[in-house]
């Protein structure tokens, strides 16, 4: 009798289980549709001057670049699609410090979201590729991402498809190129943009869409904090970055910078090309020196993109090596002035922010979480929330309040040893107010 009232209580909890996998399947999938362009705070003209001439939106375009971003048969032993680093219900990205490629192998950095890249100006961390088409091949021929020889192969085994055949003659009118597969790749990126959040609704005018304490976030964000500088916002710059390249001390801590760049050096004149920055990039201890890489100009090493901060709460962990677990861990890098070295930009300096200001900014960055992923958001929040109460890593209270380095009794380093003078009496006089 109880082995059947067990089996039946199997059964039915067994049931249950499938149903709810089939709704997260369910809406899962619905994370990877094109996303509708009616959202609060989306920038139409923007977006309209962004899509390129030559590869307009399209419904069938858009539906056979969704299948090429879901399809591991792009990388050499079919194990690896774009998606399998860009999980739609992981905000588009991996939600892992480095990614994991062709081979479980771990490349050097953190994989960006996929959602509103349709508005980056450069295309991954060090802008090495200008737009979503040229970026799109990229993955395909790294040896550690998705490890396809060359593009020639790439072209030889998507047209020997024949589903593949059919369908980019129906779109691109002819046989499949590796040209129609970058513009069918990036014409699904780019309906994959994602605005409506509580704070698109505050800026448009709805002042209680957003808490008390993120109100007060939001104007440490652009006093005290000094965000503004970098992660300006402005109908032209949605994203919250300035799109351009800073070195805010990241990669500071466990690259030699100089050493480094002069073995870049030496590699880059040599001249492989683009694939070669591009595995410098991925998959070297070069990955640090960011910017540099690509442009040789030494103002530009360990310089990494402004990151955009909208749904920062579903594309943890954070910076370009994935270093920092929480918002938190975030906030207190920035609080103590970033990882001196001798390229940090001249915008990082120790800030003076206290416990509850810090709670307050990441308060306002959780407001920047699109609906579709509030739930996964708030979930994220409270764990991240636990975890700084008791592991505060990169907490330096002293170097915040300027009171290490030239300031406090010895150089204590390595953090704010070089930092301006400073007032420890009012450190709210830090920010500019
Ligand atoms: C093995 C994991 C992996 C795979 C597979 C992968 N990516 Fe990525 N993706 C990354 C990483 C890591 C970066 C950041 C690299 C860098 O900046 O140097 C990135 C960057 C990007 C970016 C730039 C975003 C930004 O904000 O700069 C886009 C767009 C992108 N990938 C799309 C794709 C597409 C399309 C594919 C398939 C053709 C793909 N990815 C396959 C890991 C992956
Ligand atoms: C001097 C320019 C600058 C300032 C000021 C600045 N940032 Fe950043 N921010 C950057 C750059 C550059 C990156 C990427 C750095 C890297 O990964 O090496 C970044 C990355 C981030 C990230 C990680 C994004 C991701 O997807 O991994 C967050 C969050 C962030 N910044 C929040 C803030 C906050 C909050 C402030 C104010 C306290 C701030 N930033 C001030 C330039 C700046």
């Amino acid at each position: 009798m109880s082995y059947i009232r067990t089996l039946l209580c199997c059964l039915v909890v067994g049931a249950l289980g499938v149903a709810s996998f089939a709704n997260g399947q369910e809406a899962a999938d619905k994370l990877a549709e094109p996303r509708p362009l009616d959202q609060v705070g989306f920038p139409h003209e923007l977006y309209g001057w962004l899509i390129p001439p030559d590869n307009p939106q399209k419904p069938d375009k858009v539906a056979l670049g969704k299948e090429l971003f879901f399809d591991k048969r792009l990388s050499a032993d079919n194990t690896q699609a774009c998606a399998s680093c860009h999980v739609p219900n992981q905000g588009f990205t991996d939600q892992q410090p480095t990614s994991d490629g062709i081979h479980h192998q771990f490349g050097q950095r953190n994989a960006p979201t996929v959602l509103n890249a349709a508005f980056n100006v450069l295309q991954f961390w060090d802008g090495r590729e200008p737009t979503l088409e040229d970026q799109a091949k990229d993955p395909i021929i790294n040896p550690i991402e998705m490890g396809m020889k060359n593009l020639d192969e790439v072209v030889a085994k998507v047209g020997g498809i024949p589903e593949y055949q059919v369908k980019f003659k129906a779109v691109f009118s002819g046989p499949v190129t590796i040209g129609d597969i970058q513009r069918a790749i990036a014409a699904y990126e780019r309906t994959q943009v994602t605005f409506n959040t509580p704070f698109d609704r505050f800026n448009a005018g709805e002042p209680n869409a957003i808490s008390e304490q993120a109100r007060r976030g939001w104007s440490i964000y652009n006093g005290k904090g000094r965000c503004m500088s970098c992660h300006g916002v402005n109908p032209t710059q949605p994203m919250f970055t300035d799109n351009r390249f800073h070195n805010i001390g990241v990669s500071a801590h466990k690259s030699d910078f100089v050493p480094l760049a002069r073995k870049a050096l030496t590699l880059l004149a040599q001249g492989a090309g683009a694939q070669q920055l591009d595995q410098l990039a991925i998959q070297t201890d070069m990955s640090g020196l960011g910017r540099f890489l690509v442009t040789k100009d030494p103002h530009d090493i360990g310089g990494f993109r402004t990151m955009g901060l909208r749904n920062l709460l579903v594309t943890q962990p954070y910076f370009h090596d994935g270093s920092q677990v929480t918002l938190w861990d975030v906030v207190d890098h920035y609080n103590k002035g970033g990882v001196q070295n001798p390229f940090l930009d001249g915008g990082i300096v120790p800030l003076g922010l206290t416990e509850p200001e810090i709670d307050d900014l990441v308060a306002f960055l959780a407001t920047l979480t699109s609906p579709e992923y509030a739930q996964a958001a708030q979930v994220e929040f409270n764990k991240q929330l636990k975890l700084s109460r008791t592991t505060r890593p990169q907490r330096d209270t002293a170097a915040s309040m300027g009171l290490k380095g030239r300031n406090g009794p010895g150089l204590q380093g390595p953090f704010g040893d070089i930092g301006p003078d400073q007032m420890p009496e009012d450190p709210a006089l830090l920010g500019g107010r």
